[in-house]
């Protein structure tokens, strides 16, 4: 069955469909782009055609390139070959001397918007689903349909470039504001109605670069003007990819150098570019994880089998704190109906006023309505009563992270919610089989840690107590979609996965300061490795002294059990920071930054005389490699020890739960890339010279002598 459908009217105007069949979407597959072929090959021979219109039969009108394709690909020569071919399709599209109009129907992405710029003109339905952009570079690709050389030459080089290096989505509004849409439609009818209309009254359209007078708006690249932008924009990108991500570059490089040459070499020179990115191992790792990986979490790949699908319609929030308030929001946020219990009315009310703070903000810039503000915080019933946690399905625990106050919650609620109702702790540190020994019903009970500041933050880490039933699972696993976050499912184990992994990061930080690495190179090494902000600052953040109570406390649990910890050599570091030099972090406006009220944070003068620099500082590339290795290796033991048990979960986890370097897909992929036996070798040499820390995990030097990867 063809994925075209091809119709002409009564008036001459063909339309032409996009329906592919074999998939949910429209996506450029050769099943796609061979019958669209031969339908323009119909408009080009038939004089009797007076315009056409490109529709789509699915809710959306095209989603992009075949990413499945995209992602095969290793020669660069197909990669150039595959981006001229579509180019050679669109170039017929609009030179085919008739009006086309692009009638979106729904949601254009990447190669979608493409094709509808190859279109003379573009009515959109005005629905507050569709999305309009150019994201390739979210996946470490560029537009290689043509995409950055029509959008410059259509509203100029300045406002294009943003878009494309942010990767930017645009509702149908936006887009007809900044110019990329030409007009909008209430529904299917009166966009074609639009469309049709359109092309009877403009029979000799073409596009603006094709007319001989054609020049860019704003002015082309050589203009003054935006040679300016062209001076700033590049060190503006590298401010923020530390040159970690090669797409940005070349979305540059391709407008700039389009913007001095005629349409097609413009044309031709972005397939180069675009051939450049599909081969560089940067959009192989963004791919593997941020797309495939991404998408088998979203589909259900840690979600128990058989279970009906559940929805929340109330949830119990214990503790209005940061972060309980924080949970509140983003649940109510859907639509879910919130009691926000605290000890006292104000603490509840403080934290119900956190949502009202964020709605106000909105309102204020028009993007929300008095009405739905209002309606949204009515959802949220601040509370110091128990007895309002009755008909919850869900109650999520966030009180001090203290066993005995946690275990009294719990009880508590207990006895007034039903006995079908799950029962989730947000701790950090405290093992959910210990804590559901205070619950009456321990299969009902599970953690979900959720991630600071709550509402930016994409991830939950499930975490499964010894006794949590494979229907609380499932139940925790449906919350947290419903609330449009990630989940990651972990079994009960100290730190967890994130917690235990990121700790890697910061503390190997710490190890090179005592080690007297300059504390500068230290944070700059972090950011070069691809991490969102330095080791040293990030402690400051998550406070040194938690690091250190968690340490004393870890220790006590060891020795309760008969056994020593094993020390890490910063833990030292820790303890002199915060109780000697009583510096605890960012809070106290004092821990490796001084926090002045006034100016920015810089590292603390102190830290001169305190950790004395070394006669040899290394390289910044074994800076970089230590952080990495040392959180790769954390991550794989996880693997290893059936803490995590997927490798999307422990990618995903580690790009969306700590910042894990995004470019390199994951601190499993970062190994894969490397080469297992490779990363084996070089874990090898660093553990010999810096200690049992970097020695590779059991797991890694086994698939490495059977040739295997994380798949
Ligand atoms: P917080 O100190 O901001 O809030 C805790 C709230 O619980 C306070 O409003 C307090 O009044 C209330 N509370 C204490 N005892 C109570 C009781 N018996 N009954 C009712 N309410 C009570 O703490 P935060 O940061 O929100 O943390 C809460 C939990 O979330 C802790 O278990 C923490 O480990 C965990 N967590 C914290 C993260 C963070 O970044 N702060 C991240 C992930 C988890």
């Amino acid at each position: 069955m063809s994925a075209i459908q091809y119709m002409v009217d009564a008036d001459g105007i063909a339309t032409i469909t996009l329906d592919l069949k074999t998939r949910p979407m429209n996506v450029l597959a050769a099943e796609l782009t061979a019958p669209f072929s031969e339908a323009i090959a119909k408009v080009e021979g038939d004089a009797s055609i007076k315009g056409l219109i490109i529709t789509s039969g699915k809710k959306e009108f095209l989603a992009g390139a075949d990413i499945d394709g995209v992602f095969a690909i290793t020669d660069p020569k197909l990669a150039f070959d595959l981006a001229e071919q579509y180019k050679a399709l669109l170039r017929r599209l609009e030179k085919c001397g008739r009006p086309v109009v692009a009638a979106l129907n729904g949601t254009a992405l990447g190669g979608g918007l493409e094709l509808a710029l190859a279109c003379h003109y573009r009515v959109a339905i005005d629905d507050p689903k569709a999305k309009f952009g150019l994201p390739e570079v979210k996946l470490g690709l560029l537009p290689g349909g043509g995409g950055t050389q029509r959008l410059p030459r259509l509203i100029g080089i300045q406002m294009a470039l943003q878009p494309m290096l942010e990767g930017k989505e645009f509702k149908p509004a936006e887009a007809k504001a900044a110019g990329i849409i030409h007009e909008l439609a209430k529904d299917r009818d009166e966009m074609l109605a639009k469309a049709k209309a359109w092309a009877l009254a403009n029979p000799k359209a073409i596009q603006p670069w094709d007319d001989k007078k054609f020049k860019f708006p704003g002015g082309d690249s050589k203009n003054p003007a935006v040679v300016q932008v062209f001076a700033i924009a590049p060190s503006m990108a590298h401010a923020k990819t530390q040159g970690n991500y090669p797409a940005a570059d070349n979305i540059l490089s391709c407008v700039y150098e389009g913007g001095v040459v005629d349409f097609d070499t413009a044309c031709r020179i972005e397939s180069r570019y675009f051939a450049d990115l599909v081969v560089s191992q940067a959009s192989k790792n963004m791919i593997g994880t941020l797309w495939f990986q991404l998408n088998a979490i979203n589909k259900g790949k840690s979600r128990p089998e058989g279970i009906a699908k559940s929805t929340v319609k109330k949830l119990g929030v214990l503790g209005a704190g940061m972060m309980g308030a924080g949970i509140a929001y983003v649940s109510a946020k859907v639509g879910i109906e919130v009691v926000l219990l605290d000890s006292t009315q104000e603490a509840a009310d403080k934290g119900k006023a956190y949502s009202a703070n964020l709605l106000d903000k909105l309102v204020k810039k028009h993007r929300m309505t008095a009405e739905a503000r209002d309606a949204f915080l009515k959802l949220i019933t601040p509370t110091t009563d128990y007895a309002l946690m009755a008909g919850c399905d869900l109650v999520i625990e966030a009180v001090f992270e203290d066993r005995t106050i946690k275990a009294d919650v719990t009880k508590k609620t207990e006895a007034v919610i039903s006995a079908t109702a799950t029962f989730a702790s947000n701790t950090s540190t405290l093992p959910i089989t210990g804590l559901a020994k205070a619950s009456a019903r321990p299969k009902q009970f599970i953690g979900l840690h959720f991630f600071s500041p709550v509402d930016k933050m994409p991830l939950v880490e499930i975490i499964l107590g010894a006794e949590t039933t494979p229907e609380t699972l499932a139940k925790g696993f449906d919350y947290v979609q419903q609330i449009k976050k990630t989940p990651i499912v972990v079994n009960d184990s100290r730190g967890f996965y994130t917690s235990r992994v990121f700790a890697t990061y910061i503390m190997e930080g710490a190890s090179l300061l005592l080690e007297g690495q300059h504390p500068r190179a230290i944070e700059m090494a972090g950011l070069k490795a691809g991490m969102p902000v330095g080791p040293l600052a990030l402690h400051d953040e998550v406070s040194l002294s938690l690091s250190h109570h968690i340490l004393e406390q870890t220790r006590k649990d060891f020795a309760a059990e008969g056994k020593t910890l094993p020390e890490h050599p910063a833990n030292a570091l820790i303890e002199k920071i915060v109780k000697t030099l009583n510096r605890p972090g960012k809070k106290a406006k004092a821990g490796f930054y001084d926090y002045p009220d006034t100016a920015e944070k810089h590292l603390w003068s102190g830290l001169a005389k305190e950790f004395p620099l070394a006669k040899a500082q290394l390289p910044q590339s074994e800076l970089i490699e230590r952080m990495m290795f040392v959180q790769a290796n954390e991550a794989a033991k996880c693997f290893e020890e059936n803490v995590v048990m997927t490798v999307a979960d422990t990618n995903i986890g580690s790009i969306f739960g700590w910042g894990f370097a995004p470019f390199q897909g994951g601190a499993l992929q970062f190994i894969n890339a490397i080469g297992m036996a490779e990363f084996v070798k070089r874990s090898e040499a660093l553990a010999a010279k810096y200690g049992a820390r970097f020695a590779p995990a059991a797991v890694l030097k086994k698939m490495a002598t059977e040739g295997r990867r994380f798949e």
